[in-house]
């Protein structure tokens, strides 16, 4: 019979699982494994291609965007299946425009199938990616403030992990509209704002492949000199801000600044989707 996988690490490691698209939550990752020994970044999309899901580490943590107020399709597919044995400190961080809805209560709903909940919660406000909804892009001055603002949070977030001290998110009372997105994301927006309804235009595209290179999901194929989309889409939005050509759009994004994390470079993304 095939043995199940089972990624055993040091007694002190710590695993960081992490999905990304436009490197707000990449760079939160690398900065946490720059600071913290015995440190590795796994990618939650190369995860679950390759079915890994047995894990035995000190540490164990989630790093993702916010999708809807909650948490994304593909972060609750890995939560689902993950099997994680010898009780580690468990957090996750959640990046977001500032709206997380009722995230960190629904990953706990999900751990508490293996009686797991979180140790700690951490929401960092980065500049949203959010474009196709509607325009919750920044100004470049915002960009600056926000970015500075989450380099001091996550130097706290990495003072708390370090030392595996416990930090509940606050979370205020959901309102309608809260309570309404999250539903709505989870049922219905995940089939409306994907990549059926993404366009290149293939005037301005250049074929020079970036958009496949930070796809998470290898989802991007350029056939017959024109960009495709095989529908295997977690509308993390990478192909969208990083086309150097401003090529591709979803339906009202035209005119919409692209924007992606300042420090995160697309080798880096790419090299981060391949770890599992
Ligand atoms: C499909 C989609 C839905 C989003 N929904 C929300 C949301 O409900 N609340 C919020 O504050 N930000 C939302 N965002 C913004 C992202 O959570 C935020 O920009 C995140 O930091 C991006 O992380 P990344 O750079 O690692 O991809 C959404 C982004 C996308 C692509
Ligand atoms: S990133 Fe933009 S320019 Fe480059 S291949 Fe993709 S759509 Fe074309
Ligand atoms: S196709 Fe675009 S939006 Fe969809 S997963 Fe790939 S990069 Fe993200």
């Amino acid at each position: 019979m095939k043995q199940p996988h089972l990624k055993t690490t040091e007694n002190k490691s710590t695993l960081l699982f992490v999905f990304s698209g436009t490197g707000n939550s990449l760079h939160t990752a690398m900065k946490i494994q720059e600071s913290i020994e015995n440190c590795e970044i796994l990618s939650i999309s190369k995860v679950l291609e390759e079915k890994k899901f047995h894990y035995k580490a000190s540490k164990i943590g989630f790093i993702f965007p916010v999708h809807f107020q909650n948490v994304p399709n593909i972060v609750r597919k890995l939560l689902k299946n993950i099997k994680i044995s010898n009780n580690p400190y468990l957090f996750a961080v959640a990046t977001s425009g500032g709206e997380i809805g009722k995230t960190f209560q629904n990953i706990n709903k999900i751990l508490d199938n293996q009686n797991l909940t979180l140790h700690s919660e951490f929401s960092l406000v980065f500049p949203s990616n959010s474009i196709i909804m509607e325009d919750r892009t920044s100004t470049p001055k915002k960009i600056e403030r926000l970015i500075k603002n989450s380099e001091i949070r996550i130097n706290e977030v990495i003072e708390i992990i370090s030392n595996k001290k416990i930090e509940k998110c606050m979370y205020k009372k959901s309102s309608f509209k809260d309570r309404f997105g999250c539903l709505m994301g989870t049922f219905f927006l995940y089939r409306i704002f994907n990549d059926r309804s993404f366009k290149v235009d293939n005037e301005k595209c250049i074929r020079c492949g970036t958009c496949d290179s930070v796809c998470p999901m290898n989802n991007i194929e350029i056939v017959d000199n024109t960009v495709t989309w095989n529908h295997n889409c977690e509308c993390c939005l990478a192909c969208i801000h990083w086309c150097p050509k401003t090529a591709i759009e979803h339906m009202k994004t035209q005119g919409i600044p692209r924007y992606h994390h300042p420090d995160i470079t697309i080798k880096q993304l790419k090299d981060y989707k391949s770890k599992s």
